[in-house]
């Protein structure tokens, strides 16, 4: 894993947005799994701005999102797809039919979970997947448990990760969904690179496990461990208890 430790957010984001910038540049078909949450807020906001000051040109580049709520449709405004078309799709020219999204409203969530599998797989597979990570050490809505699916699943979701997305319902955690669609732990791993962000000192324990500690299905993040190409972009705060940089 290479880690990248930078001074605050807001530089971890400019950072990150130089990376996929790169990518896009070597490749304008570039296929890019992509994250929501707080994390990447940054990431998108010079997203944005690179795109209005003419620096990324994203007409050809294809997205897929990590994860979505069952049981609310993409005008939903706590569904993941609306938090994407406010903080990047809408403000720069990506083509609409290149974007990809789970579908949490569909009748049949389990044909839902295979026909993603099926449009990733369709398109040579993604080149560089963004992740955010949970406290608990969740990557999509992969959460710590005995077993972790490999292929793109129906989760239920822990309390604590209510808990923590309250805000995108009203700050209600009873009104986020019980359910959620997410990439499988294959899925992400399948991925050509893995960009991991993490800010904040509540992120470091989990950060130092994820690097360190071993590999176990109660920290899907130790994963990464298995991949040849992860960078970690992390603030001071998320790198304050790595005891080795590997
Ligand atoms: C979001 C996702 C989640 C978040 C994680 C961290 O698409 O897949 O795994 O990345 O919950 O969320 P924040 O960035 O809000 O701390």
């Amino acid at each position: 894993m290479k880690i990248r430790v930078f001074e605050d957010a807001e530089d971890l984001g400019r950072a990150v947005a130089n990376r996929i910038a790169n990518q896009v540049k070597k490749n304008p078909g570039a296929v890019l799994g992509l994250a929501t949450g707080g994390t990447p807020l940054a990431t998108y906001a010079e997203l944005r701005r690179m795109h209005a000051a003419g620096v990324i040109d994203f007409s050809l580049v294809i997205t897929f999102n990590l994860d979505e709520f069952a049981g609310i449709d993409a005008s939903h405004p706590g569904s993941f797809r609306r938090y994407m078309e406010l903080k990047l799709f809408d403000s720069v020219n990506l083509d609409p039919r290149r974007i990809h999204f789970l579908n949490g409203a569909a009748t049949d969530l389990d044909a839902e979970c295979v026909r993603y599998e099926e449009a990733i797989a369709s398109t040579g597979g993604i080149d560089l997947q963004l992740l955010g990570i949970g406290a608990n050490g969740h990557i999509g809505f992969n959460e710590p448990d005995d077993t972790l699916a490999a292929r793109t699943h129906r989760v239920r979701l822990h309390d604590q990760t209510r808990r923590d997305n309250a805000a995108l319902f009203g700050g209600n955690p009873s009104q986020v969904p019980r359910e959620a669609l997410s990439m499988g732990m294959g899925t992400i791993l399948k991925s050509r690179a893995v960009v991991l962000m993490a800010t904040g000192a509540r992120k470091a324990r989990c950060i130092e496990l994820a690097v360190n500690g071993p590999i176990t299905t109660r920290l899907p993040a130790s994963f990464l461990q298995l991949h040849r190409d992860v960078e970690l972009y992390l603030d001071r705060g998320a790198a304050s208890q790595l005891t080795r940089r590997r």
